[in-house]
């Protein structure tokens, strides 16, 4: 019955690796999950349907088929998870007017801090449509641990006005990794894949707790 989707036009801010993770995550606590393509490059749904488990995922990229369909996959499923597409397009226009909960991926650099505050101020025009939905939250991605890039980011993230989530993704051989492995941190072995496992539940935690309660 929730949407949650994950935006930003910038490329390369792991919209797709955290949206395949949570929809994996979620599937494996009996949820009636559903994953959403909506990026042309296809890459979480051909990844999705890489791995062992039959996780269900449509693909959707016109902002038309998206008007039209994901109020019925919402309503046919426990959660709809959507992989936004890089830019600012239609699409991701209409993914925000749909959505309950939209998250912002942003990496840590003056560039992403840019393409965040964009895709905050298209949150901002849904939620002044739509009396205040859809809730929204950034968090840190693709951060090198002990940089001073990662400490500033995480003030200059203070300035887009929207809440942080306190999880940081780091980067992570392990999690860059996964696409080519066909599999999730979950099923790869080490150390760095239990560390990055560990950041990812923490950070879906958060995520849905920031869902209202049935
Ligand atoms: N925490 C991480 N550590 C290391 N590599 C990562 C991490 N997160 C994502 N990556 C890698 O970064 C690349 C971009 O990630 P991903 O495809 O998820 O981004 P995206 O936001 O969906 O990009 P696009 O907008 O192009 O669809 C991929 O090669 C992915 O494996
Ligand atoms: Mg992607």
């Amino acid at each position: 019955m929730s949407v949650i989707a994950f935006v930003n036009q910038k490329g390369g801010c792991a919209k797709s690796t955290t949206a395949v993770h949570l929809a994996y995550w979620l599937f494996h606590k009996q949820l009636n999950v559903l994953l959403v393509d909506a990026d042309a490059q296809r890459s979480s749904s051909i990844w999705l349907e890489s791995l062992e488990a039959p996780i269900p995922c449509h693909v959707a990229q016109t902002s038309e088929e998206l008007l039209k369909q994901l109020p019925k996959w919402a309503d046919q499923h426990d959660m709809v998870i959507v992989d936004g597409p890089a830019g600012l397009s239609d699409a991701t226009k209409s993914i925000v007017q749909l959505a309950d909960l939209a998250i912002i991926p942003c990496q840590p650099t003056g560039v992403d801090l840019r393409s965040a505050a964009d895709a905050v101020r298209l949150i901002r025009q849904a939620q002044a449509d739509r009396a205040g939905e859809p809730l929204v939250a950034v968090f840190l991605s693709r951060a090198v641990k002990g940089t001073r890039l990662k400490d500033e980011a995480m003030g200059h993230l203070e300035s887009l006005g929207i809440p942080i989530l306190k999880t940081v993704i780091h980067q992570r051989q392990a999690i860059a990794d996964t696409f080519g492995q066909t599999a999730t941190v979950w099923e790869l072995l080490g150390k760095a894949a239990v560390e990055a496992a560990e950041e990812f539940e923490q950070l879906f935690r958060e995520i849905m707790a920031l869902l209202p309660k049935e």
